[in-house]
């Protein structure tokens, strides 16, 4: 069946891999972006997949952006997949209070910005797929991470609660713990980090963004019905929960 999605972050890596799969299970997609003009354009040429750039960090943007969506897709949004994320990676001791802020706001305010916006019609529609992209790192915490794990893990308790407030409305609300994905977000690592990391992959490689964008599918789909509040994690084995 078809329906209307909407992909946060979604014209580079995981979040371009999930707008092509979920274009290609016969929804209409439309993806949000804000910094770089150029790789949506190109995302945009190849797939024909409408995008839209504004700062999800910001709810006023949120609100006229998603109306902007809605009216182009001629309805309303039946699935959204909060993916858009950064990183400001540093050690606590030397962060700044704007990187701190940067990815709070980025990462989970995001959530709830997209989430507040759209929630009210999914439940007078009595129907709606929500899937926040989350990460490894948000479970098992990581290095120079605290803002992005804090985030990350901030997500996974939106989900659930969330979830329980959504159950009775026919919306699910689900996340996905992806962990280190080929994408230029962990090309940025530096190298010796990386190497450590990689060592710590049972399955020996990094995952790929379509390898995430199919469980984002499947969960978007009307066969995961009984799916809510919950985490699933695609990491290669590197954290077991
Ligand atoms: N565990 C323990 N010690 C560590 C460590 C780790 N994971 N990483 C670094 N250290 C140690 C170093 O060995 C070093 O110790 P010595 O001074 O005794 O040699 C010290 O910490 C400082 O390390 P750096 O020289 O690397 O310090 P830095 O200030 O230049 O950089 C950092 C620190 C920014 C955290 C950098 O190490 C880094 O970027 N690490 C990678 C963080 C990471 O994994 N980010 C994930 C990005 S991808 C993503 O987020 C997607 C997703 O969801 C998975």
């Amino acid at each position: 069946m078809s329906r209307n999605a909407v992909v946060t972050g979604g014209t580079r890596g995981i979040g371009a891999a999930i707008a092509r799969q979920l274009q290609a299970a016969g929804n209409a997609v439309a993806v949000v972006y804000h910094g770089n003009d150029a790789a949506a354009e190109a995302f945009r040429k190849d797939c024909g997949i409408p995008v839209y750039k504004w700062n999800v960090a910001d709810f006023a943007s949120c609100e006229s952006g998603v109306a902007a969506v809605q009216r182009d897709l001629g309805g309303p949004i039946d699935v959204l997949v909060n993916n858009a994320g950064i990183t400001r990676d540093v050690v606590l001791h030397k962060m700044t209070a704007e990187q701190w802020r940067e990815v709070i706001d980025t990462d989970l305010t995001s959530c709830f910005n997209m989430c507040r916006v759209l929630v009210p019609s999914m439940r007078e529609r009595s129907f709606g797929r929500i899937i926040n992209v989350a990460s490894i790192n948000g479970q098992k915490g990581q290095f120079g991470q605290a803002n992005y794990a804090a985030a990350k893990a901030g997500m996974l308790g939106f989900t659930k609660a969330l979830a329980l407030e959504s159950a009775a409305k026919g919306i699910t609300v689900n996340a996905v713990a992806p962990g280190y994905i080929g994408t230029d977000m962990v090309a940025a690592v530096p190298k010796d980090s990386m190497a450590r990391i990689l060592a710590q992959i049972p399955v020996g490689r990094l995952g790929q963004p379509e390898e995430i964008a199919r469980i984002v599918a499947f969960l978007a789909s009307d066969a995961a019905g009984f799916i809510t509040g919950s985490t699933l994690s695609a990491n290669g084995g590197q954290y077991m929960i």
